[in-house]
C-alpha cells in the first residue's frame, strides 16, 4: 500500500513540474480501495439466486409461501442434543464468576483439538497432531483466510464446475486478472469437469504450466460426486513433484459412504508433505448458523521463498490466528467438541442420513423423469443435466415460476456448469417429497 502511495505522489509531482516550480509536489491524501474488489464480475451466487427468489416472491405474493428452497445447502433439522447440552452447560459456566472464560487460545482449546485429531484422523489409523488442527467460524472463511500465508503471485487451480468461494477470495486477493467474458477470471487455471471425466479432475498434461494451488472438494460442491485414490494419488504425487500445494476441501466428507474413496487427503501417501485440508461441522453436525469448522495444516507442508528457501507453513497459520483472531467462541467449541462423543457420534449419523435419505429421494425422482444425475449418492448434491434446450438459469428461472423450487443453476459454479442445475438434500422430508411431485408437473 505504501509502495502503491508513492507512486501515486511521484506521478503526480511529475504531471505538475514545470521551469518555474520544478520541485513542486502537492500530496493529495486518501484512502485506497482494495482494487482487486473490482474485478469481481457478478453478485456471489447465493445472493443473487436470493435476489431472483425475492423479485419473483414480489411479484406473486399470493406464491410466495409456496416457495421450496433448495438452492443453498442449509440445513433445516435441530442441532444433535449433545452439542445443545454441551453448549448449553458451556454458556452457564460463563454465568458463574468461578467458572467464567475470558479469551481462549486463537487455534482452539486443547481439549477440543484433541478430540478432532483422535476423532476424525488418529482413530482411522492417519497421522495428525492436535496442535496441527485449527478451529474457525468455518471452512469457507478459512479456504480464502490461508492465502494470507501465501505469497503474491501463486498460479491457481479450481475445478469447473466449482465452488464460487475458493475463485471469489483469489480475486480479492489479487490473485487473478481481469473477469473474461463468458465466465471465469484470467490468471486461473480452470480443470474442466466433464461428463466425459466423471465430473472429477484429473491433473494438468505434462506440457500445460503447473499450477501453485490446487483447490479439490470430495464430495464435491456442486457436483456431488467423490474422487477416487488413483486420482487423489496422481494429484500429490504432482503437487510433491511441483512443490505445489493442494487445499483438499472435506466440509462433506461425513457424507461420502464410498468405502474406496478417500475421507481425507492424509490417506495418501506424500500428503503431510504438500496438502492442507478444510473441514466442516456445518453439514455434519449441523452447525451452519453455529459456525465452526478447522483446518489440519500438518508441520511438514512448505511453501518457498523467492529464493527457493522452504518455510513451514504450520508457524505463519498459527502466528496469522493468534494475531488476528481469539478464536472461536468458547461455548460453540464445546459443542463441536461434543459431536465426538459416542451420543454426539450417534446423533451426526443419523442427521447424516437423514439429508442422504432426501438425497436418494430427490435422484430417484428426477430419474424417473428420465433427466441424467450425478451425486445424491456420497453428497448431498444431486447434480442434473437441465432437460430439453434450457439453459441453467432459464430452468432456474423455469422451475422457479412454475413450480415454486428454488434450485441452484449450474452455470453459477463456472462455464462448465452450464447446462445442469444442483438441487440441496437439506430440506425436511416434507418438503423434499413435494420437489418430487412439483417436478414431475413442469
Ligand atoms: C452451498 O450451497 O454450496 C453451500 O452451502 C454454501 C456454503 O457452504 O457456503
Amino acid at each position: 500500500m505504501l509502495a502503491q502511495r508513492a507512486r501515486f505522489v511521484r506521478t503526480f509531482t511529475a504531471r505538475t513540474s514545470s521551469a518555474r516550480h520544478p520541485r513542486l509536489a502537492i500530496e493529495i491524501t486518501m484512502a485506497l480501495v482494495n482494487e482487486h474488489y473490482l474485478k469481481l464480475s457478478a453478485g456471489y451466487l447465493f445472493p443473487e439466486i436470493a435476489r431472483r427468489v425475492s423479485a419473483f416472491a414480489s411479484e406473486k405474493p399470493d406464491l410466495a409461501k409456496e416457495i421450496i428452497r433448495c438452492g443453498i445447502g442449509d440445513v433445516t433439522e435441530a442441532l444433535p442434543a449433545s452439542a445443545i447440552k454441551a453448549m448449553n452447560a458451556a454458556n452457564d459456566e460463563l454465568a458463574n464468576r468461578a467458572t467464567f472464560k475470558g479469551y481462549g487460545p486463537g487455534t482452539g482449546y486443547d481439549s477440543v483439538r484433541a478430540a478432532i485429531a483422535h476423532g476424525d484422523f488418529r482413530s482411522r489409523g492417519l497421522e495428525v497432531a492436535d496442535d496441527e488442527i485449527f478451529l474457525s467460524d468455518g471452512s469457507k472463511g478459512d479456504c480464502g483466510n490461508i492465502l494470507e500465508i501465501l505469497g503474491a503471485g501463486n498460479r491457481i487451480a479450481v475445478t469447473d464446475p466449482v465452488y464460487p468461494a475458493y475463485v471469489d477470495a483469489n480475486v480479492m486477493f489479487g490473485n487473478t486478472g481481469a473477469a473474461m467474458a463468458g465466465g471465469g477470471y484470467e490468471g486461473i487455471t480452470y480443470l474442466p469437469c466433464t461428463e466425459a471425466n466423471g465430473f472429477l479432475a484429473d491433473v494438468p498434461a505434462a506440457s500445460a504450466p503447473a499450477p501453485d494451488v490446487i483447490y479439490l472438494c470430495s464430495p464435491n460442491n456442486p457436483t456431488g460426486t467423490v474422487m477416487d485414490r488413483a486420482r487423489l494419488e496422481a494429484w500429490v504425487a504432482y503437487a510433491r513433484k511441483h512443490r505445489a500445494l493442494l487445499f483438499w476441501d472435506a466440509a462433506y466428507e461425513s457424507y461420502n459412504r464410498d468405502a474406496s474413496a478417500p475421507k481425507s487427503v492424509y490417506e495418501i501417501a506424500g500428503a503431510r508433505e504438500c496438502a492442507i485440508e478444510f473441514r466442516s461441522f456445518s453439514k455434519s453436525g449441523g452447525f451452519t448458523g453455529v459456525r465452526c469448522g478447522y483446518t489440519v495444516l500438518p508441520k511438514s507442508v512448505m511453501a518457498y521463498t523467492r529464493a527457493g528457501d522452504a518455510v513451514a507453513l504450520h508457524g505463519l497459520w498459527t502466528r496469522r490466528w493468534n494475531t488476528r483472531s481469539n478464536g472461536v467462541s468458547y461455548a460453540v467449541q464445546r459443542g463441536a467438541e461434543a459431536l465426538y462423543t459416542e451420543s454426539g457420534k450417534r446423533e451426526v449419523a443419523a442427521l447424516v442420513d437423514f439429508y442422504m435419505e432426501n438425497a436418494r429421494i430427490l435422484r430417484d425422482g428426477c430419474r424417473a423423469l428420465g433427466w441424467k444425475t450425478w451425486g445424491g449418492e456420497n453428497a448431498p448434491y444431486v447434480w442434473c443435466k437441465t432437460p430439453g434446450s434450457f439453459d441453467s438459469w432459464g430452468f432456474f428461472d423455469h422451475l422457479l415460476r412454475n413450480a415454486r423450487v428454488v434450485t441452484t443453476p449450474g452455470a453459477g459454479f463456472g462455464r462448465c456448469g452450464e447446462g445442469y442445475f444442483r438441487i440441496s438434500a437439506f430440506n425436511s422430508r416434507a418438503n423434499v417429497e413435494e420437489v418430487v411431485r412439483r417436478l414431475g408437473r413442469v
